[in-house]
């Protein structure tokens, strides 16, 4: 593998848990002796996000845009794809990027946008997926990583992690069990992805 060209460009708003053990993943994978990849550039919606420090942390470069600063989705969606698109990245991986996003920008990363969803899709699609798995007697949950669509929560399933739902889960016990499985298997499906390019 000559030169690091494989950039790979993470979006966040929140914590920025998977984003660590992608970050990990790509360090500890050797990543870019293997695939000629690295983690380029976290790019978050808000300013607020404990992720932005974690990356900074790891000498990862940031940026910030806030959504409340434009007046409309397509504005934000429009200067969102060119600071992707300063990196030129090969993939762009959602992880806890709470937004919305535009078919346009679902249409320009077509084949380089995937996202990770905290239930076992196509159950339970957008918001509060923990407390409607509770509340349906769900025996079993988990986390889906799949291809965005233009329809939220509803592209090809690449891998899915299964988790129990124990008697008297609160939510957030039942989330943090579904982390601990989604920070396994996000890189493990960027990882197999790298491995299959060219
Ligand atoms: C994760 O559970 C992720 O699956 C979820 O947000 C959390 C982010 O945690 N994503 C969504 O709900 C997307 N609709 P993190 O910031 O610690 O990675």
């Amino acid at each position: 593998m000559s030169g690091v060209n494989k950039n790979i460009v993470i979006l966040i708003s929140g914590g920025g848990s998977n984003m660590a053990a992608l970050v990990k993943a790509a360090q500890q994978g050797r990543w870019s002796e293997r695939f000629g990849a690295r983690v380029a550039c976290v790019i978050s919606n808000r300013a607020e996000a404990a992720g932005l420090l974690l990356a900074r942390r790891q000498g990862i470069d940031t940026a910030v845009l806030e959504h409340k600063n434009f007046a409309t989705r397509a504005a934000f969606d429009a200067a969102l794809m060119s600071e992707i698109d300063r990196h030129a990245p090969v993939l762009v991986l959602l992880a806890g990027f709470m937004r919305i996003l535009t078919p346009g920008l679902v249409a320009h990363y077509d084949g380089r946008l995937l996202n990770i969803h905290p239930s076992l899709l196509p159950a339970f699609p957008g918001l509060h997926t923990h407390r409607r798995a509770i509340d349906m007697g769900c025996k079993f949950a988990g986390a889906s990583v799949h291809r965005v669509t233009a329809e939220v929560d509803q592209g090809e399933l690449l891998d899915q992690a299964v988790v129990p739902v124990l008697p008297d889960d609160t939510p957030d016990a039942l989330a943090a069990r579904v982390l601990t499985q989604e920070h396994l298997m996000y890189p493990r499906v960027v990882e197999g992805l790298l491995a299959r390019m060219d």
